[in-house]
């Protein structure tokens, strides 16, 4: 994969949570394309080999395992799998994440600790473990985060769990960037916009909303879009595999923003 330049991930491995559809699996196809040897840990793992086995056929290293990343030792069950299949980790992408739209007088204890255990204790502490192997490995690494741009600007009503989540990881990133750099580990994080994704289907199919209904909500939103469409897992894959390449090396701690300017709007 020469042709990538300085972007290239020849020789190195990468953990993509969640890679197995959406935004998550986008990552994945890009990173496996800059050359990279790829281990999904999602929750579907049917799904996750079913959507890979294309980016296999054509060549590209992608393994799979079956992992929830609220488990207690889901890190230290990344660095196995790692070791196992490729010798080690250089990069890790914290990805997996969940939005349920509850507004917050509405809002059950057990929802909002979910959320945040997943979209940020989860992260946390699988970037602890990841860390520290990269530590051990003593050859630097990258961590790329998926925030929001609900961690940086309020989207929707609904959304207060996710957003003090997304808030959360914004300055995990920042901190963890100044613990790791001594290690050369930079640890960085996209906020996406709003992207199309099996996800944020999920929740429009479910909520009754006529066809009208949904039309109306998704020009309004898209109105809001200086580039006048909705974001494609592919446009976050391109991001995430430039975080995770030399071309990044100088720069760490820093959110970078992937919403088609909606913020500026
Ligand atoms: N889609 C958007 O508009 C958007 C915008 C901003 C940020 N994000 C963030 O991007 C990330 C991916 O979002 P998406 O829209 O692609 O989601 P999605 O629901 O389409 O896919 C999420 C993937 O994560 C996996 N997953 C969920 N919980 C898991 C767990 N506990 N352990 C392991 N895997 C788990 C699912 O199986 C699935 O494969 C999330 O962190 C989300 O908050 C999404």
């Amino acid at each position: 994969m020469s042709h990538w330049g300085p972007y290239s991930l020849h020789d190195k491995s990468a953990v993509v949570t969640g890679g197995a559809m959406g935004i998550g699996l986008g990552i994945v196809k890009r990173l496996a394309e800059a050359g990279a040897n790829v281990l999904i840990a999602d929750l579907d793992y049917e799904c996750a080999l079913r959507e890979t086995k294309d980016v296999v056929a054509g060549g590209g290293k992608v393994a799979c395992m079956a992992l929830d990343v609220t488990a207690a030792d889901a890190g230290a069950q990344i660095v196995a799998a790692m070791v196992e299949n490729f010798g080690g980790v250089d990069i890790l992408v914290n990805n997996a994440g969940i939005y349920p739209q509850v507004p917050m007088l509405n809002m059950e204890p057990g929802v909002f600790d979910k959320v945040i255990q997943i979209n940020l204790k989860s992260l946390a502490f699988i970037s602890k473990a990841v860390g520290q192997k990269m530590v051990d490995q003593g050859r630097g690494g990258k961590i790329v985060n998926i925030a929001s741009i609900d961690g940086l600007h309020p989207s929707m009503i609904g959304l207060a769990a996710y957003d003090a989540s997304k808030g959360g990881v914004v300055m995990f990133t920042k901190n963890f960037a100044l613990e790791m750099g001594q290690y050369g580990v930079n640890v960085n994080a996209i906020a996406p916009g709003g992207i199309n994704t099996p996800g944020t289907a999920a929740p429009l199919a479910g909520s009754g909303m006529t066809q009208e209904q949904m039309d109306a909500m998704m020009d309004a939103f898209k109105a809001r879009i200086p580039m006048g469409r909705m974001g494609e897992p592919d446009d976050i894959g391109k991001v995430a595999a430039f975080l995770a390449s030399s071309g990044a090396d100088y720069m760490t701690g820093e959110i970078v923003v992937v919403d088609g300017g909606m913020l500026q709007s």
